[in-house]
């Protein structure tokens, strides 16, 4: 297939639903672009389920570089996205400008940030540089602490309503797509019913545009997942039994089965040393 682009993504809308799901490594980059997915996203969530940090806000431009050079190593054609990390963007356009352009230098295709029409200027200061950016609104991750939580959002009228004022904004300010993370599923239909770009749900409902998962929830490799996380596999079983038949093999002595011999002459010579 041939490499995906915004264009490709954003006509998706109305046609086909897009599927994304988060990678981090190259293995996993390259298997989830032969499963054949529309959106890579190396979201700073590899802080929590990667690299063992307690939230996102952990997260800097370091880690999402390495990984981001990792997933762009294995060539992918889908799109791949970026996520900013914790205040990459917040505080300066400048900042913001430079270090979205890290993303890009290194091969991915654009950037993902958290946050409503507050970062309206940002994120045009961005686009206009030309980084194509993705948005995300809903259960923003980074502000856990000031939402109260991973809780869902969008329950009450308040809720939903500046949530679609939001979206609103966001497609004005120039992001390609949108992604709506744990809201009451009415709010997500009506953002994507009212925005010509397309809507990326995760936890919000089937009414959207396309769905984004975390790898390591689909594949099951965690002790814990959100509520809305579906597995489609025990990984971690897998795993663990792998490993606990190697540890046995060891100690009984079964592996390894295979090796390899010196020369005749020569081992007789060393045997002899
Ligand atoms: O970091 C992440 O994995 C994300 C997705 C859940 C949208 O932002
Ligand atoms: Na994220």
């Amino acid at each position: 297939r041939k490499k995906l682009t915004i264009r490709d993504i954003m006509k998706m809308k109305n046609n086909k639903k897009i599927v994304a799901i988060t990678s981090y490594d190259y293995p996993t980059a390259k298997i989830a672009d032969e499963a054949g997915v529309d959106i890579i996203l190396i979201g700073d969530s590899l802080g929590m389920v990667i690299l063992g940090y307690p939230s996102t806000l952990q997260v800097g431009m370091s880690e999402m570089l390495i990984h981001t050079k990792a997933v762009c190593n294995a060539n992918p054609k889908a799109l791949v996205v970026s996520d900013m990390p914790f205040m990459s963007y917040e505080y300066s356009k400048e900042k913001a400008i430079l270090n979205s352009s890290k993303f890009l230098r290194l091969g991915a295709d654009a950037i993902k940030l958290e946050g409503g029409s507050e970062y309206k200027e940002v994120i045009k200061n961005i686009v206009n540089s030309g980084i194509p950016v993705m948005g995300h609104i809903g259960l923003t991750p980074q502000k856990y602490k000031q939402i109260g939580g991973y809780r869902l959002i969008g329950k009450n009228y308040q809720e939903a309503k500046d949530l679609l004022d939001d979206a609103i904004q966001l497609e004005d300010s120039g992001i390609f797509s949108l992604v709506i993370e744990y809201t009451a599923y009415e709010v997500a239909k009506r953002i994507t019913e009212k925005i010509s770009i397309p809507t990326i749900c995760i936890g919000s409902g089937p009414y959207c545009d396309g769905q984004i998962m975390v790898i390591n929830d689909i594949l099951g490799m965690g002790d814990y997942s959100p509520e809305f996380a579906k597995r489609y596999v025990d990984l971690k079983s897998i795993i663990r039994n792998a490993i606990s038949n190697y540890k046995s093999e060891v100690e009984n002595g079964k592996f390894p089965e295979k090796y390899w011999g010196m020369k005749d002459e020569d081992k007789k010579k060393f045997e002899n040393s």
